[in-house]
């Protein structure tokens, strides 16, 4: 591990680079321990980074999975949209567990606030998207596609302006009223104003003091260690991701430096994520998408059910060049690539390279049919596991420094 800490430095970046779920929250976990602030930057409660901790499954939505560790401070960045009824039922959750995490909770001013008309807004686009080629996107419904279009339009509300409305006398209700007439117009949704105004005052109570300008954020990160959580992955970004079938934040490592307001060249590592297959929730092109037995045997073996909406992932094989572009976007240093323990009893592997003709070319990759659950050492795995990931490093040009042998804290090599 030491040697892998000195090779991240101080601002390590955790990137998926695939669709989604690749693993990004157990990587977040295990390194969370040797950081000062552990981040969230962009996206909102579409993420779910699921972490397993002596047994026990914690899922995280909108506080990055690093929480759990005692003592680090912990920043949702002006890049996110936060549905607030969300937040305080995953900090009620935390301190279940005995853990308070408001003193070391710190919330951008300039992040936005995800009201629940715009989930219905979400649910209604869907619907209209229904209707014309091309069809749904298949979104978490949790409203964060039009909570970053009010964004854009300039017609969002932020975490800083609850001070205006509960610090300040500024009215909130005609606000509210005035949106109902927005999106009424717009969308044929109404907003249930008395509903809406009891979930910004709940949690303003709660957590007023914990909303923050940028500057003192900056101030906190100042010379610190700082583990930044990537939330969705590259292949669902705004600009570089299978658009339109994309989330509608900037996912790569330079969209999580704007959404914290950090300079890019404080970065000194990014660590991309990909599982040892592949997996994609909702619709869009997915090349390398497995038929029949395989995509069960993968869907039951890797537990591939959304963690935020419980939707089967549809499931298929690693395809390199689209690794190889997700490097190139993000400037991976390092890689962990994850589950390899459910590839366990595949014959052969395949490996989609590129394409021919407008057909997949695979380069097909013996199993090792034998157990690597919970293998810590890069020695101990079978030698066709080993071959496997060396293949991956050959290929992309990045070192495989961290691999998961499954779901539990402990089950990972760390190269
Ligand atoms: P994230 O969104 O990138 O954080 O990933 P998710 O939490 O949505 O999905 C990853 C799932 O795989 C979770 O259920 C994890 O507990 C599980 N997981 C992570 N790493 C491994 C691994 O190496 N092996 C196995 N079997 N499961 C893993
Ligand atoms: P984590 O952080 C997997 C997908 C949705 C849909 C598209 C748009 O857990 O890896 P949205 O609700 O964002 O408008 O949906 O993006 N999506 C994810 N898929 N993991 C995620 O997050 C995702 N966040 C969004 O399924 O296809
Ligand atoms: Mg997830």
């Amino acid at each position: 591990m030491d040697s892998l800490l000195q090779q991240l430095g101080h601002v390590s970046a955790v990137i998926g680079a695939q669709w989604g779920d690749e693993g990004k929250g157990k990587a977040i976990d295990i390194l969370s321990g040797h950081f000062d602030v552990i981040a969230r930057a962009c996206g909102g409660a579409n993420a779910g980074h699921t972490i397993v901790v002596g047994g026990k499954k914690h899922v995280f939505h909108l506080l990055p999975a690093g929480s759990l560790h005692e003592g680090k401070t912990v920043i949702l960045g002006s890049g996110m949209v936060i549905h607030l009824p969300t937040l305080l039922e995953e900090i009620a959750l935390l301190r279940k567990n005995d853990i308070d995490i408001i003193p070391r909770l710190l919330l951008s001013d300039e992040a936005h606030i995800v009201f629940d008309y715009q989930k219905e807004v979400d649910a209604v686009m869907e619907e209209r998207r229904s209707q014309k080629s091309g069809g749904k996107i298949g979104t978490t419904k949790r409203g964060i596609g039009p909570a970053y279009m009010e964004k854009a339009a300039r017609t969002g509300m932020r975490l800083g302006d609850l001070h205006r409305f509960f610090r300040d006398g500024g009215d909130l209700r005609s606000e509210l009223a005035w949106r109902n007439g927005f999106v009424g117009a717009l969308f044929s949704v109404s907003l249930n104003v008395e509903q809406e105004a009891r979930n910004l005052e709940d949690a303003y109570e709660i957590l007023k003091d914990c909303i923050r300008p940028l500057p003192s954020l900056l101030d906190v990160m100042e010379g610190r260690r700082i583990l930044i959580e990537g939330a969705q992955a590259s292949l669902l970004d705004i600009d570089h991701g299978t658009y339109p079938y994309v989330t509608s934040s900037a996912t790569t490592v330079a969209g999580a430096l704007q959404g914290l307001g950090l300079a890019p060249r404080l970065l000194s590592s990014c660590i991309g994520v990909a599982k040892a297959y592949c997996t994609r929730v909702g619709s869009g092109t997915f090349l390398t998408e497995a038929k029949g037995d395989a995509d069960n045997r993968l869907r039951e073996r890797g537990g591939e059910y959304g963690a935020t909406t419980g939707r089967p992932r549809r499931c298929g094989w690693l395809y390199i060049p689209d690794l190889v572009f997700s490097a190139r976007l993000n400037g991976f240093t390092n890689w962990n690539i994850t589950k390899l323990d459910v590839l366990d009893e595949e014959d052969i592997i395949p490996v989609g390279m590129g394409e021919e003709n407008g057909k997949v070319r695979y380069e097909e990759l013996p199993g090792w049919k034998k157990s690597t659950v919970g293998i810590t050492s890069f020695d101990k795995l079978p030698e066709n596991a080993q071959h496997f990931l060396q293949f991956i490093e050959t290929k992309t040009g990045v070192p495989v420094s961290l691999i998961g042998t499954g779901p539990g804290r402990e089950q990972m090599i760390i190269k």
